[in-house]
């Protein structure tokens, strides 16, 4: 049995919106409503106080249904639990972007939320299918917006006041860089793809120049192959800290200086995932310097359609 410590409770502050953001977060990408309940709810208990969940999701009314749960019960209070929610490619259109987030408000059953972040930077054809195809099969895309102005109408919604902070998700350095000279509410949060396999350092290093937090998703690869928490060097370490693979993992991604989300729907991977304790520096350095593996396990970036890309086991 190994003594908690702080690094679990590890807030990093924002540049705007509800003053810090819990690092370590829960995603609720579950496609099963009844297993989203189940694993929101486990995962408050176990002490996570950061959601991350999204309108493509489809399980926001769950993620709510859990949340409510929980705050009746008295055991959490809606003013420590931080929520972050995304706008879909669908939605980029500026007189679509309010009604969007409202409806996400609504299916979570929040008067706020905490940070709304545009899904990804690709504008797909406006309106109800989330997934709009051509006759081949090919995604239609709207030409007729740019990022810069769906990120005004993001401006909008925190004006208004039901939404503290605002940010990007799948974004490149590039496109990053573009949004920032254009703001005039500056990105809170990014949230992207990261685990030692790509730890994205330089889109790191312009974050902490911006004050913006980096939300590393899949901070665990997605138990997808190659495993990054099987990775030799994460193994040895795990042994040598008395602590599990996955706990590396993430202690490493808090003590970096990100927020990570990991997700499951097992109790006790949950109560695992948030029972993390600091690397030794020496342990930090070594993740840094061995592991040389190179891999991006969800191609979002490329073509804003969401997907993990299975890989043969090596
Ligand atoms: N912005 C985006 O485009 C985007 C894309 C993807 C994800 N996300 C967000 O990021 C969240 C996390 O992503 P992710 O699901 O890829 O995270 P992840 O934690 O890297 O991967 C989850 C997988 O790891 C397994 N797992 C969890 N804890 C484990 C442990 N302690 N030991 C061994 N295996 C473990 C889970 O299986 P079990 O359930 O069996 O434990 C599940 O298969 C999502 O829920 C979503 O909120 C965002």
């Amino acid at each position: 049995m190994t003594t908690p410590d702080a690094l679990r409770y590890t807030r990093i502050p924002l540049n705007n919106g509800s003053g810090a953001i819990p690092a370590a977060g829960f995603g609720t990408l579950i496609p099963d409503p009844v297993a989203t309940r189940q694993a929101t709810k486990a995962a408050l208990e176990a002490g996570f106080r950061h959601l991350d969940g999204a309108e493509r999701y489809r399980n926001e009314e769950a993620v709510g249904d859990a949340m409510q749960n929980v705050f009746r019960a008295g055991t959490v209070r809606r003013e420590d639990v931080f929520v972050t929610t995304k706008l879909w490619n669908t939605n980029h259109r500026p007189e679509r972007v309010k009604a969007a987030f409202d409806g996400s408000r609504r299916r979570l059953r929040l008067d706020h939320i905490d940070c709304y972040l545009i899904h990804t930077p690709f504008a797909f054809q406006p309106g109800d299918e989330q997934d709009p195809r051509d006759a081949s099969g090919r995604v239609i895309y709207d030409s007729g917006v740019t990022l810069v102005e769906t990120w005004h109408a993001l401006e909008r919604l925190v004006d208004d006041g039901h939404c503290k902070a605002i940010g990007l998700s799948d974004i490149t350095l590039e496109k990053l860089r573009e949004i920032v000279a254009a703001a005039r509410i500056k990105p809170a949060v990014v949230q992207v793809e990261s685990h030692p396999y790509l730890p994205e350092w330089d889109l790191l290093d312009f974050c902490r120049q911006h004050g913006i937090v980096l939300q590393a998703f899949a901070a665990l690869g997605h138990a997808m192959e190659p495993r990054v928490i099987d990775d030799p060097v994460v193994r040895a370490i795990a042994h040598r800290v008395g602590k599990t693979p996955a706990q590396v993992l993430l202690a490493w991604a808090v003590q970096r200086g990100t927020s990570f989300l990991t997700t499951s729907t097992n109790p006790g991977r949950i109560l695992e995932n948030f029972d993390i304790s600091a690397l030794p520096e020496d342990a930090m350095q070594e993740i840094r310097d061995s592991i040389t593996t190179n891999v991006r396990f969800n191609s979002v970036v490329e073509t804003g359609v969401p997907g993990f890309i299975p890989r043969a086991k090596s």
